[in-house]
């Protein structure tokens, strides 16, 4: 089985319940959702294999480590995952970015897929698969499997959310156990509309200013 997460580092936790505040604007939202993914970065990353490489600095010659392996591709669903990606970037400034849009029926709860552009080279790179929200986990899912078809492969796959319903991340483990999951929260449940208690709400018409 793959990983799943909970990231407990404090300023996570701090930042995450300032934008669980129903009274935060979308300034200081954006602001903090893009801080909370550059702090999960660092541990998102954390098993990233390293090498030697000689190195020469003003005293001498040495042999030190940098980052081998598979170069990153992030790949934010769309619209939410959108604020997460400068938060990335801010750590690995040479990450590719490919798009999945999808939106979740208000009645079905069912996602629809609208829009796929991805690196061609996908299938030979990790994938950070961002959204903030995991809820019923559908939109994960379909996401995954359309990286899947196009190549990629689960191994590879880490998704990294703010707020993970349980039903979400069960949904993810059973249809891609080797998929890792990352997230800031477990929350209790999903409400009768399918959002997560107590979550943070939208996280896209909050990102956005939409409503
Ligand atoms: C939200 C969220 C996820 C999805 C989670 O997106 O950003 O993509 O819902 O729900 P699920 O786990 O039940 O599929 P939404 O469909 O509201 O679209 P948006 O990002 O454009 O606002
Ligand atoms: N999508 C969101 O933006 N929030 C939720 O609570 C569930 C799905």
């Amino acid at each position: 089985m793959a990983k799943f997460e909970v990231m407990d580092h404090p300023l996570i936790q701090h930042k995450l319940t300032m934008i669980r505040d129903k009274n935060v604007g979308t300034k200081v939202f954006r602001e903090t959702v893009r801080e909370i993914s550059t702090l999960m970065t660092y541990e998102v990353s954390r098993t990233m294999p390293l090498k030697d490489v000689e190195v020469e600095t003003p005293i001498c010659k040495t042999t030190k480590k940098s980052l081998a392996g598979k170069k990153v591709a992030i790949i934010p669903i769309l619209r939410a995952g959108l604020g997460m990606v400068d938060g990335i970037t801010e750590m690995i400034p040479a990450a590719k970015i490919g798009f999945i849009g999808m939106y979740r029926d208000e009645t079905t709860l069912k996602p629809h897929e609208y829009f796929v552009k991805l690196p061609e080279d996908i299938a030979e790179r990790q994938l950070f698969i961002v959204d903030p929200m995991l809820a019923t986990g559908g939109s994960a899912v379909m996401a995954i499997d359309a990286l899947k078809k196009r190549g990629a492969k689960e191994t590879a796959m880490k998704f990294v959310s703010l707020v993970a319903a349980p039903e979400g991340v069960k949904a993810i483990q059973e249809a891609f156990p080797d998929v890792d999951i990352f997230t800031a929260a477990l929350d209790d449940h999903l409400n009768e509309d399918g959002y997560i208690v107590p979550g943070l709400g939208d996280a896209g018409d909050r990102l956005f200013g939409t409503k």
